[in-house]
């Protein structure tokens, strides 16, 4: 009896040390990817470059770490001269706050390539991810005079930049906040109805892998799927929250997503996008953009309507410039879970295909939403890594072209 007593209070003890130690380190490399997506939060102040330089060892980590993304023709200009950096986000509408930035990376991506806003997009969220890892913080920087800072740079008409991102360490006796996102039932929809039930599920709490893991290994897609092994509900919600939480320009997210289980479905979309290898994914998500309009606080647009394009008058919709980089960040959030926790996706991106008019009709897509992917999620039976890209040609120094 009293042995048992005793056991009690031991186990009792264990159980809250186990509650007080924090499950995993909250920065640097032991972080996990799926903490690492729930923390990670704009930084637009920073420790000062006098106190806390960023190395330029350091920038060749977050570099390197983002190259093994998906195959692009993306170069980046790493700029450690402080006049550079201020110069450059003078020319910015909104990010003023720019030019304290201790150090910066330039990331451009040649206009002639398929989708180089998305590509563009990802590199940024690798690159966000790898500072991260590193104990850094950084925000996209959207709205400026490109021409102007491609022009300081010394870069060409025909490359796009897609943001100069000021890195540093976040400033100490300050704390950041994300804006609130919209829910997952607000954005996810279940054979046609908000999805309730994914929405409920628990997710799961932690990823296989941790972040440094997740980024020293190149981007990996899926060649054949198993079709013997669904995949648990809960970690497709899982995915689903990351890019429920992906970062978005005035916080407009405009990614929503159509879950696709029925086999017909899924057999007759695989064709309309052309891509056979999606026939045997487990499940599909059809990833539906829409041109929300601009929110007066970016705290508050998706509060209660999660279509509010919908209700705007046709023509009164103000331009959506970054339109093409928010959705490709939600989806790169989405793969990013998903490899977290052993899971393979394959995205097919959806941009004038022949079938896409047929496809919107027949999942029922709104007016106002366009079709801008579809990802299979499913274990591989056979996938293949983007491939390593050397960097000698591709990584600059405070100009282009300059080694
Ligand atoms: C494509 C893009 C462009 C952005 N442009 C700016 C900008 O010009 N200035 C700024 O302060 N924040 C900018 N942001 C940051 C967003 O305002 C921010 O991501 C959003 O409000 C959500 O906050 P969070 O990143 O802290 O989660 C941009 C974000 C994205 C994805």
């Amino acid at each position: 009896m009293k042995a048992n007593a005793m056991r009690r209070r031991v186990l009792l003890l264990l159980g809250l040390l186990a509650c007080a130690a924090p499950a995993r380190a909250q920065t640097g490399g032991d972080l996990d990817v799926l903490t690492a997506i729930a923390n990670r939060t704009s930084i637009r102040k920073w420790e000062p470059r006098e106190t806390r330089p960023v190395t330029d060892a350091e920038l060749d980590k977050i570099i390197a770490a983002s190259f093994n993304g998906p195959r692009s023709s993306i170069k980046v200009v790493k700029i450690r001269d402080p006049k550079t950096i201020e110069q450059l986000y003078g020319y910015t509408e909104y990010g003023k706050w720019g030019k304290e930035a201790p150090a910066a990376i330039a990331v451009v991506v040649d206009k002639s390539e398929r989708n180089f806003k998305r590509k563009g997009a990802a590199f940024v969220v690798r690159a966000t991810y790898a500072a991260m890892s590193l104990g850094l913080g950084t925000t996209f920087q959207g709205t400026a005079n490109r021409p102007a800072m491609q022009q300081i740079l010394g870069i060409g008409p025909d490359q796009h930049l897609v943001t100069v991102l000021g890195i540093g360490e976040p400033k100490k006796d300050m704390t950041f906040k994300s804006p609130p996102r919209a829910s997952l039932e607000q954005i996810v929809f279940d054979n046609f109805k908000p999805a309730t039930r994914l929405a409920a599920l628990q997710p799961v709490e932690r990823a296989g892998i941790s972040l440094d893991a997740f980024l020293k290994k190149p981007a990996t897609s899926v060649l054949a799927f198993d079709p013997q092994r669904p995949v648990d509900e809960r970690i497709q919600r899982t995915a689903l929250e990351a890019a429920r939480l992906a970062n978005s320009s005035k916080n407009r997210q405009p990614s929503d997503h159509l879950r696709i289980t029925n086999r017909g479905l899924i057999e007759k979309i695989a064709k309309w996008v052309n891509d056979p290898a999606l026939r045997k994914a487990p499940v599909l998500f059809v990833q539906i953009g829409t041109n929300k309009p601009r929110p007066d606080s970016f705290g508050t647009q998706l509060k209660n309507d999660p279509h509010n394009a919908r209700v705007v008058a046709p023509g009164k919709i103000p331009p959506y410039y970054f339109f093409e980089e928010d959705i490709a960040i939600a989806r790169t959030q989405f793969e990013m879970a998903a490899t977290a926790m052993g899971v393979g996706t394959r995205t097919k991106d959806v941009n004038g295909l022949r079938g896409s008019r047929k496809m919107a009709k027949t999942l029922h897509v709104p007016q106002n939403f366009k079709i801008v992917s579809v990802i299979g999620l499913g274990y591989a039976s056979k996938s293949a890594p983007a491939p390593t890209v050397p960097l000698t040609g591709r990584v600059f120094r405070e100009k282009w072209n300059k080694l």
